[in-house]
């Protein structure tokens, strides 16, 4: 059942171009994007002022990767939170706010909470599930799921890349409801989108080398992870997936802040990680985080550079160079983020752990 792959992990990895080409199947017709329920009227989708993201773990990321293209694409304010911290603090929520909840199993109870808290103070709740008649997409006034299919590995992989291509198709429908997007222009978003599923399969099958860098760095004490925009959530999904299935200490955060703090943790063969921004975004971000790179690299870190195939800038400052294909700065994620699920992958089997079912979690998390 693990289709010739030592981990379902691994196996599910593989499955990542279906999981975004399946999710995106379907909700493109007539020239409009379309959602799998929608229980709110096109009126009152227009009237949204206010969006909040609440998820937890992997899909509050995917929630903070989407964030970039909601407001980028909606003009809309958009906050994204942790689920767990949502409803504590007495979030401002009215008719007019739409809160999309993302979950994978659709049965995360700090999400479910978050929910219910939305609804009671009449905001609106957009599901983005994996999970076909889950409780978080039965109290939700819409649902868009994703179509990853079963997830065993309890480090998710596909749902959260399903989860990043579902959210966009939740700001494009935002985007062609408000009309701050002309309908060639979300068509055109849409046919990118449909462009991924091929680039994250050249992702997939040049995974080795991401795997020996792996062994060689699997007896590392910490490992750092850096990114700007949306290179930021990828390094925190990188730090996720090696704490849960490593259990090593890992840390992403903003390359920016590196300067306000942690640059302190520096030293001679530490492990840093980082995402580049692709080749359309390059500019003022591109030559801030080369200047990031030669600091560190000036104080002995040992440095592991996902960038664009033809970014020969950065190739020879990089320790460790792992190529990906061109995209545009947005859906870059779907690509970078896979060569971390194979690194954290490859450091829990080097240290002799068990990949699918690593110790203390599980995989849906139904108490809050
Ligand atoms: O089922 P959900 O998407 O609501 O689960 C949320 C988190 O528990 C989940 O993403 C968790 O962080 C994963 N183990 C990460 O790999």
């Amino acid at each position: 059942e693990k289709g010739g792959y030592d981990y379902f992990m691994l196996k599910e990895i593989a499955e990542q171009p279906a999981a975004v080409a399946d999710t995106l199947l379907g909700h493109f017709q007539d020239g409009r994007i379309v959602l799998d329920e929608q229980r709110i009227s096109d009126q009152d989708l227009r009237d949204i002022d206010k969006v909040f993201i609440v998820a937890c773990g992997s899909a509050y990321h995917s929630g903070m990767v989407a964030k970039y293209a909601i407001e980028h694409w909606t003009r809309l304010p958009c906050e994204v939170e942790i689920a767990s911290e949502f409803r504590y603090r007495d979030p401002v929520l009215d008719r007019s706010t739409l809160v999309v909840a993302i979950s994978q199993s659709g049965e995360t109870a700090d999400t479910l909470e978050a929910v219910r808290h939305a609804k009671s103070q009449k905001a609106r709740v957009l599901a983005v599930c994996n999970t076909n008649g889950s409780q978080i997409p039965r109290e939700a006034d819409a649902v868009l799921y994703t179509h990853a299919g079963p997830e065993i590995g309890v480090a998710s992989t596909k749902a959260y890349l399903a989860q990043i291509t579902a959210n966009y198709l939740v700001g494009l429908a935002l985007a062609q409801a408000r009309g701050t997007k002309y309908p060639d222009e979300v068509a055109a978003e849409f046919r990118q989108l449909e462009k991924m599923p091929e680039a994250i399969q050249k992702v997939v099958d040049s995974l080795d080398p991401v795997r020996e860098i792996a062994r060689e760095l699997a007896d590392s004490k910490s490992v750092l992870f850096l990114g700007r925009h949306v290179g930021y959530p990828t390094a925190l999904e990188g730090a996720l997936k090696l704490k849960e299935l490593a259990y090593m200490h890992a840390e992403g955060f903003p390359a920016g802040e590196l300067k306000h703090g942690p640059i302190a943790l520096i030293e001679d063969g530490l492990p840093v990680f980082i995402v580049m921004p692709p080749v359309e975004g390059r500019g003022v971000l591109h030559s801030k985080l080369v200047s990031n790179i030669q600091e560190i690299r000036a104080r002995g870190a040992r440095t592991i550079v996902i960038a664009e195939e033809g970014d020969e800038v950065v190739r020879p400052l990089s320790d460790y160079f792992i190529p990906i294909p061109a995209s545009t700065t947005l859906l870059q994620p779907l690509l970078a983020t896979i060569p971390y699920q194979a690194f954290a992958a490859e450091v829990a089997a080097a240290r002799g752990y068990d990949v699918d079912k690593p110790r203390n979690l599980a995989k849906s998390v139904t108490v809050e």
